[in-house]
């Protein structure tokens, strides 16, 4: 085994190191005589992912500043020296004009000396009560809850587009599918409408998550609290919480508002997947029921008459990495003893890799929804094979003949076999040869055998009748879109 080569320390001599920096860390580095491991420099630092939370990380400690000033913890001034600086480095970094130190390990750190460089000495009582355990805790809660409300927007926008065109296609008939198979025939706009309650349980999944994630960890410290007369409850407050943590290590240990969050947004991906399924059959040649428009699609290099629904293809890709995220989560935590352990320093891609591939999906799957083009003639015609209309042959017998409903199925299954075997859909059957299977029927039944009569029956209340589509359109959107002025 090759030994790891040591970062030599400042008095030790050379820097070796890879990444530039001191030799022991400044912030920390009180004990420590020597550097890290060039590979430690690789390991251990988190600024490369945890920078997306510097607005969380400035917001948290803006307030945890006021709240040592109000309590006589530091002086007033100092804290309005803190304040000043950090919404500078905020400008700094919203700007693109901070350097980001690998040296420094984490926004947390990287904030900090920034601040120390601009303010001087009162920077440092800004950690006076806190420990990077409950700050980083604080700041992923206050990036979840961001993300969720950003998800909730756009989970939105989607049912808007699905709601929009399942008005526009309320009578338009399809076959409605079991195991794959013509099994009723539908309506295109109560179809749509399917997604758009799968998504308002999604949502209300992000919601729900919401409520536990709200509230602060901050003022647990490292781990056990602090011997300073801090107020979380007055951060919490200043931070949009519902309350302050009861348990100081429950608030730096744990994760598992990390985990429902990513549950959620991996069952919202399972549910974007299938639908992103669809709309890739339906695109396809053997269906033809939908086009997807240009700017979704892509062409082969080789084959000119392709048009490839990459965006839906990939949506329905991207769910495994979403789902991954949560499994990945969810090792991380398994098995970790209490309190914090650097193990949770990997709870942070998953969380921003599966927030950033759910938002482009939601928004993919929004727009190729409403821009794609409809053709009813072709989900017209798919419903002419298959005797999608068996059971309301088999209903009208129950109906009109008082049938019970077991007879009813034996009896159509009678006349299905004899439609097969004359290569004739149900409705061409004539009188004569439905009367040989039962002398009952009359004329009467071929009303029912039409598609359109289909699905106008199917009146039942959340049934696919082009009336209930219309009905279920208007509720979805007193329901989901309160927030959009109730319009798609
Ligand atoms: N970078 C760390 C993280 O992402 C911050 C907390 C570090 N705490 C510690 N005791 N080393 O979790």
């Amino acid at each position: 085994m090759t030994a790891v080569p040591r970062k030599k320390s400042r008095k030790g001599g050379k820097d070796t190191a890879k990444h530039g920096g001191s030799a022991a860390n400044a912030l920390w580095g009180g004990r420590f005589a020597a550097g890290p491991a060039a590979v430690m420099e690789q390991i251990n630092p988190s600024i490369g992912f945890d920078r997306k939370m510097y607005r969380q990380d400035i917001r948290g400690s803006i307030a945890h500043a006021g709240m040592l000033a109000e309590r006589g913890i530091i002086a007033r001034e100092d804290a309005r020296a803190i304040v000043k600086g950090l919404k500078q480095v905020e400008k700094e970094i919203d700007r693109g004009k901070f350097e980001f130190k690998v040296a420094l390990e984490d926004i947390h750190m990287n904030v900090e000396a920034r601040l120390n460089e601009i303010i001087g000495a009162p920077a440092g009582r800004l950690h006076t009560a806190r420990s990077r355990n409950d700050q980083v805790a604080l700041d992923l809660r206050l990036w979840v809850r961001d993300a969720i409300d950003e998800i909730d927007r756009a989970l939105e926008r989607l049912q808007a587009a699905l709601i929009m065109r399942a008005e526009q296609h309320a009578q338009t008939v399809m076959p409605g599918f079991t195991h794959l198979q013509p099994a009723q025939p539908v309506t295109f706009g109560h179809h749509l409408l399917a997604y758009v309650e799968m998504a308002g349980r999604d949502r209300g999944r992000f919601a729900d998550a919401r409520k536990r994630l709200n509230v602060s960890p901050l003022g647990a410290a490292a781990l056990a609290g602090t011997s300073f007369a801090i107020d979380p409850a007055a951060t919490a407050k200043a931070l949009g919480f519902d309350t302050a943590h009861a348990n100081s290590m429950d608030a730096v240990a744990d994760r598992d508002f990390a985990v429902e969050y990513l549950a959620a947004a991996a069952l919202t991906a399972v549910h974007l997947s299938r639908l992103a399924e669809e709309l890739v059959l339906w695109g396809s040649e053997q269906f033809r029921f939908i086009r997807l428009s240009d700017a979704f699609t892509t062409g082969s290099s080789i084959m000119p008459q392709k048009r490839n629904a990459d965006a839906a293809e990939l949506t329905r890709g991207k769910t495994g990495r979403i789902v991954g995220a949560l499994v990945a989560l969810l090792t991380v935590l398994k098995g970790l003893p209490l309190t914090f352990n650097k193990d949770m320093q990997e709870d942070k891609e998953p969380v921003f890799d599966a927030t950033e591939t759910l938002l482009l999906s939601i928004a993919a799957t929004a727009g190729m929804v409403a821009d794609m083009k409809v053709n009813k003639q072709a989900m017209l015609a798919a419903t002419s094979g298959g005797f999608i209309n068996a059971t309301d042959l088999a209903d009208w017998l129950v109906r009109k003949l008082g049938m019970p409903f077991r007879e009813a199925h034996h009896t159509t299954g009678k006349l299905v076999k004899l439609a097969e075997k004359r290569g004739v859909a149900l409705g061409d059957l004539p009188l004569e040869a439905m009367r040989k299977v039962d002398p009952r029927i009359t004329r009467d039944v071929y009303g029912v055998l039409s598609v359109e009569a289909s699905v106008k029956s199917r009146a039942s209340p959340g049934g696919t009748a082009p009336g209930n589509v219309r009905l279920a359109c208007k509720e979805a959107r007193a329901r989901f879109l309160k927030a959009r002025g109730r319009q798609a």
